[in-house]
């Protein structure tokens, strides 16, 4: 990764401490975008109740910061979710998952009602597709998923060696240009054996946080 796309990364994460309202628990993505997020919630730390965090590995950083890290099930709805993403299109869809942690981020992401997307510019796409797109899959089937997606037309390689917080594998979809991704989102989340689907399509991000600039 290149200076300015790390600078990149720092800003936005920054940037987001403005939607952190006092006293509130705050959802917390995965990835090195977040980690400057969760430096700069480290300075207000006293603020805020704590997090919900979407990986183990937020949650070892959110602790190594001091920042308590709180159950979804105990909390209830998140005013603000702050996560990165791997692409965005100008409607605020996102592909993520490179991280692997693409499930408990769609279920905070979900629970939330802001979810503010922090990137740095190379993110930024006219059409998803060019990032493989990760599929959390059971392991059993493994197999099924990928012959179904052959079937409509992509090319699914296993992250092999990778398991994810919830024990499951992934699945990275190459050489899609998705045009409709609603409708993909939609059609592949009916797989039987697809936990997940790392387009945020459904739900995409309420603002993007473009380094410091918001996108319109
Ligand atoms: C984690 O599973 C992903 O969804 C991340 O949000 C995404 O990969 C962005 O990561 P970086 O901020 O490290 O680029």
């Amino acid at each position: 990764m290149n200076t300015i796309q790390n600078e990149g990364k720092r800003l936005a994460g920054r940037a987001a401490m403005r939607y952190v309202e006092p006293g509130s628990v705050v959802g917390v993505g995965t990835g090195s975008t977040v980690a400057y997020f969760i430096e700069a919630l480290a300075e207000r730390r006293h603020d805020i109740e704590g997090a919900v965090s979407s990986s183990e590995q937020s949650t070892r950083l959110l602790r190594e910061h001091g920042i308590p890290v709180l159950d979804l099930n105990a909390t209830g709805e998140l005013p603000l979710y702050v996560d990165g993403a791997d692409e965005c299109d100008p409607h605020k869809r996102l592909i993520k998952g490179g991280g692997g942690a693409l499930t408990r981020e769609k279920i905070i992401a979900a629970a939330s009602r802001r979810f503010v997307c922090i990137i740095d510019p190379a993110k930024r796409v006219e059409v998803l597709g060019r990032f493989p797109l990760p599929v959390e899959v059971i392991p059993m089937a493994r197999s099924h998923v990928a012959r179904a997606i052959v079937a409509r037309g992509g090319q699914p390689v296993w992250r092999d060696g990778v398991v994810t917080d919830n024990g499951n594998w992934i699945l990275d979809v190459h050489h899609w240009s998705i045009t409709d991704p609603v409708a993909l989102e939609t059609e592949l989340n009916q797989i039987a054996g697809v936990v997940c689907v790392g387009l945020f399509a459904r739900r995409p991000a309420d603002v993007v946080l473009i380094g410091d600039r918001e996108m319109a």
